[in-house]
């Protein structure tokens, strides 16, 4: 039996088949995607050591009230909070919390706002102070293997092409790829089909077309690839303690090739290499 409320959302639900927006759908993406990636840009002058996560968590909520954006993930799932704050050792869904950032931690910020009831989902890393070469090499494999998957991105490629352009990239860097969370189709829905593995074989997988859209964000570790889930039901850290790094974009497949939604408008969305004298 299918009760009223889940006949009005069925056109919304995640049917398995990949869904493809045509250029209103794409410019409205770009609309919520640009208040998620100038958040991005503005918590560049606001992570500084001693500010807490909690602060930033507030400065999301803020950001997005002023501009008509609601944080996606505010009561998703349980969760209540406007943004995900990974630290160090934490892989993802790190909770804002009173302890203050310390010089030298890394810290991934991801800001997902929904916008005229479209999702802008992007994520960053930010050096808190002066940081070890080691977590500023990650924080730049971890980039610079975003851009390759998204490089793989085009009509005719497949999920598979982005997961193996990925994964080739970052072994050959020494680090590993977390296989225990995917990117995802995104739009109207904030976590829609298809996954977007971050590993995987060239050919493998959905065949990308005009008008899907979709996140990348691999996750990388400097060690080992496992993960385990803190007893808070969200943190997920690396089960060797190392550090680990992420980026994200919501892009979509054009004729040609890709548009990525997220791009910072500062142009900050590479690692802000520190300044060492
Ligand atoms: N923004 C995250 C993503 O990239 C999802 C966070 S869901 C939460 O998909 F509940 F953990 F916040
Ligand atoms: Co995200
Ligand atoms: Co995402």
């Amino acid at each position: 039996m299918i009760e009223y409320v889940d006949a009005a959302l069925a056109p919304m639900k995640n049917t398995g088949q990949v869904r493809l927006y045509d250029d209103d759908g794409f410019t409205a993406m770009r609309k919520a995607s640009q208040i998620t990636a100038e958040c991005l840009d503005r918590l560049a002058d606001i992570v500084v050591p001693g500010v807490s996560t909690e602060e930033i968590d507030r400065f999301v909520y803020e950001f997005g009230a002023a501009h008509n954006a609601l944080p996606a993930t505010l009561y998703y799932r349980g969760y209540r909070k406007s943004t995900c704050t990974s630290i160090n050792h934490v892989v993802c869904h790190g909770i804002p919390s009173p302890k203050p950032l310390r010089e030298g931690d890394i810290v991934n910020i991801d800001v997902t706002y929904v916008v005229d009831g479209w999702y802008g989902d992007s994520s960053r890393m930010y050096a808190v102070g002066q940081v070890k070469r080691a977590a500023e090499r990650l924080m730049e494999v971890t980039y610079q293997s975003l851009l390759r998957g998204i490089e793989a991105v085009k009509p005719g490629a497949t999920t598979g092409d982005i997961g193996a352009a990925i994964q080739t990239y970052v072994e050959g860097e020494r680090c590993s790829v977390v296989r225990d969370f995917c990117g995802h189709g995104v739009g109207r829905l904030f976590h829609d089909t298809p996954n977007i593995l971050h590993y995987g074989r060239p050919g493998e997988g959905v065949t990308l077309q005009p008008g899907m859209i979709f996140t990348i964000e691999p996750m990388v570790n400097l060690g080992r690839p496992h993960v385990k889930i803190l007893s808070d039901g969200w943190t997920a850290v690396t089960r060797d303690r190392s550090l680990s790094a992420q980026y994200e974009h919501s892009i979509g497949v054009t004729e040609t090739g890709r548009e990525i939604f997220t791009l910072s408008p500062g142009g900050f969305d590479a690692p802000s290499l520190a300044v060492r004298t």
